[in-house]
């Protein structure tokens, strides 16, 4: 049997909104395969996963797979990506109570909080992204909500490793970064406005170029890039389920996927069985991206 032994390994996670997220499916992943675990969630979100995890109602989604017991996390921290540091965040953000309380919660004192405390980072995982004009088609999208979309959704990876560059190069087995990204960024999907579509596109070659910067201190980085499933943020998009239909009847498969198969192949990525894969876009898709008809 190969195993997936993580343990001893720390894994910063990004993106947890609720349980139904993908970064929780890769949380409970990552944590059955032995990795502490740091979440980093959006200020005005950690309230709501700090009581998922801890809230009676929702104990059976914290049970983890493969028998491995409950998740478990170390600390859960705010951060909003789209600021690099604190002189970064706009007066009306500064003023908001929701955010203020948190004290800093750019990605730079968040990745500080976690180097602090931890002294190093094994695992990256981003899967945050955000449009404000999701629902707009492209031609009807703003600068504004574009310029959004790309800094939330794409430049994040960029700031994020630059920031935990310094705990994750050159650990022993080495270290990974996985990021989420989406077909819709590679071929026109309709309704997949807002600018996400460019975000995706943009975050693909981002990886590439992150995979090639870092490569040299051991830092390997890939993308998964999943089929449609019904998270929050998705159902913002509209049409979701008619997306996973349409997808299910088209895959190879003849089905849609699961966001524990994302959260599996994930932690493979995460693995020392992966260690020859970097700037790679996995699809997890059923099969959908090979279909021409
Ligand atoms: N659901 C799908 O069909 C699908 C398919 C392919 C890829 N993805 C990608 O998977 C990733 C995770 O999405 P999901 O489907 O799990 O939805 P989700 O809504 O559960 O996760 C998105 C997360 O982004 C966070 N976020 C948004 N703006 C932020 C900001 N400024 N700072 C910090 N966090 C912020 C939200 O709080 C949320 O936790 C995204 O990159 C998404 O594009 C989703």
């Amino acid at each position: 049997m190969i195993p997936i032994d993580l343990s001893g390994k720390v894994a910063l996670v990004t993106g947890v909104g609720d349980n139904e997220s993908f970064a929780w499916y890769i949380s409970k992943a990552l944590n059955a395969a032995g990795a502490k675990l740091v979440l980093s969630c959006h200020p005005r979100f950690k309230g709501i996963v700090e009581s998922i995890m801890e809230r009676e109602a929702d104990a059976e989604s914290r049970v983890l797979p493969y028998g491995a017991g409950n998740l478990k996390v170390e600390k859960i921290l705010a951060c909003d990506v789209g600021f690099d540091t604190m002189d970064d965040v706009d007066e009306k953000t500064r003023n908001d109570r929701r955010f203020a309380k948190h004290g800093d919660y750019s990605i730079q004192g968040m990745i500080e909080a976690v180097g602090k405390e931890f002294q190093h980072i094994d695992v990256l995982i981003h899967s945050v992204a955000f449009s404000p004009e999701i629902t707009k088609m492209m031609v009807d999208t703003s600068r504004k909500a574009y310029a959004t979309a790309l800094s939330v959704s794409a430049y994040s990876l960029t700031s994020l490793l630059r920031a935990a560059r310094p705990y994750m190069a050159n650990r022993p087995d080495g270290a990974a970064a996985v990021g989420l990204t989406y077909i819709g960024g590679d071929r026109v999907v309709p309704h997949y406005g807002g600018g996400m579509s460019t975000a995706k596109a943009a975050l693909q070659i981002d990886a590439k170029q992150l995979a090639s910067n870092l490569g040299p201190e051991k830092i390997r980085v890939n993308l998964i890039s999943a089929g449609p499933y019904a998270s929050r943020a998705a159902r913002a998009i509209g049409d979701i389920d008619q997306m996973i239909n349409y997808a299910a009847q088209r895959s190879p498969l003849q089905r849609g996927i699961t966001p524990e198969e994302v959260a599996n192949s994930t932690v493979f990525l995460c693995s020392p069985l992966a260690s020859g894969i970097t700037g790679h876009v996995l699809y997890v898709d059923a099969g959908y991206n090979v279909m021409g008809l």
